[in-house]
């Protein structure tokens, strides 16, 4: 059954609405992106669904996030195709502004993660992570949601998304939801839209990577070095595919574990493929011992 789903662009607009429905005690879920929606993001949307009593889906491309060089003006915006899956699954609000209104002029103030923003993902995209913050702030300001749902695969923005409303007394429960993947294996991604059918097969490397350090720790591998060495020969033997980084980091602190695996941790991974756009895929996975 499809519903009708309203859009609102007007920021002011949007937290008069979320103000009315938090006034008459519903529940509010809540889904930021950035668009051109996947089954990853359905799976979000779904469970708000489920949990709450009104669900909201931002669809807001955000400058602050990306770096000069980066696909900022080529980032897909299928918005009726994304409009049509929010009805499907009965999304009530998508919350739609433009960049101006949701960055008026004299616009001064940001979020700053610190120390951990600039680490794995934040080393090759400076600023990027601070930039993720500061819109889920002004998103989180406007819409005050009960609950915020985000996808695991972005593991190290989910962790900062944590500590910032830890930091600052943000009364929203953040929501994790494991990564969906294509049946290959490839986590999914609204970047994977510039992936042609061969890059796709090529890009599931990263799974196999965490699949067999999996494995490779079931079976008593615990050497960080080891595995590290594992997971770079499995991306960088895929044809097309760089590794940028592999971490296994701490599930407490999301810190580098040292030269063994001693506890339950995740492994990051970052790599590229293609050029025009070169594609830069992220993945990771939990190492259990
Ligand atoms: O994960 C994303 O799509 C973006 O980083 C987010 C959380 C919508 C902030 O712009």
């Amino acid at each position: 059954m499809e519903n009708a789903c309203l859009i609102v662009s007007s920021p002011s607009k949007m937290q008069r609405l979320s103000k009315q429905w938090t006034l008459k005690k519903q529940t509010i879920g809540f889904i930021p992106t950035m668009g051109c929606l996947h089954e990853g993001h359905l799976s979000l949307m779904r469970q708000a669904r489920k949990q709450t009593q009104k669900v909201v889906v931002s669809i807001f491309v955000n400058p602050l996030q990306f770096g000069r060089n980066e696909d900022f003006k080529i980032y897909p915006k299928p918005f009726e195709q994304d409009l049509q899956l929010c009805k499907e699954v009965g999304v009530d609000v998508i919350f739609h502004p433009t960049v101006s209104d949701f960055y008026p002029r004299q616009f001064q103030t940001t979020i700053d993660g610190n120390a951990l923003a600039k680490k794995y993902c934040g080393r090759s995209r400076p600023g990027h992570f601070n930039g993720v913050l500061t819109a889920v702030h002004i998103l989180f300001e406007l819409i005050r949601p009960s609950s915020a749902f985000f996808g695991e695969k972005d593991f190290q923005q989910l962790f900062l998304i944590k500590q910032m409303c830890r930091d600052l007394w943000i009364p929203t429960e953040i929501v994790p939801m494991p990564i969906i993947r294509e049946s290959n294996g490839l986590a999914m991604s609204s970047r994977n839209t510039y992936l042609n059918a061969e890059q796709k097969e090529n890009a599931a490397c990263l799974f196999h990577a965490i699949s067999s350090v999996q494995a490779a720790v079931k079976k008593g591998y615990a050497k960080t070095a080891e595995l590290h060495a594992l997971a770079a020969s499995l991306i960088n033997h895929a044809p097309g595919m760089e590794m940028e980084y592999a971490h296994f980091v701490d599930l407490k602190t999301l810190l580098p574990l040292g030269d063994n695996i001693h506890t339950s941790s995740r492994l990051l991974l970052a790599a590229h493929i293609g050029e025009n756009p070169r594609v830069r895929l992220i993945d990771n996975g939990h190492i259990a011992v």
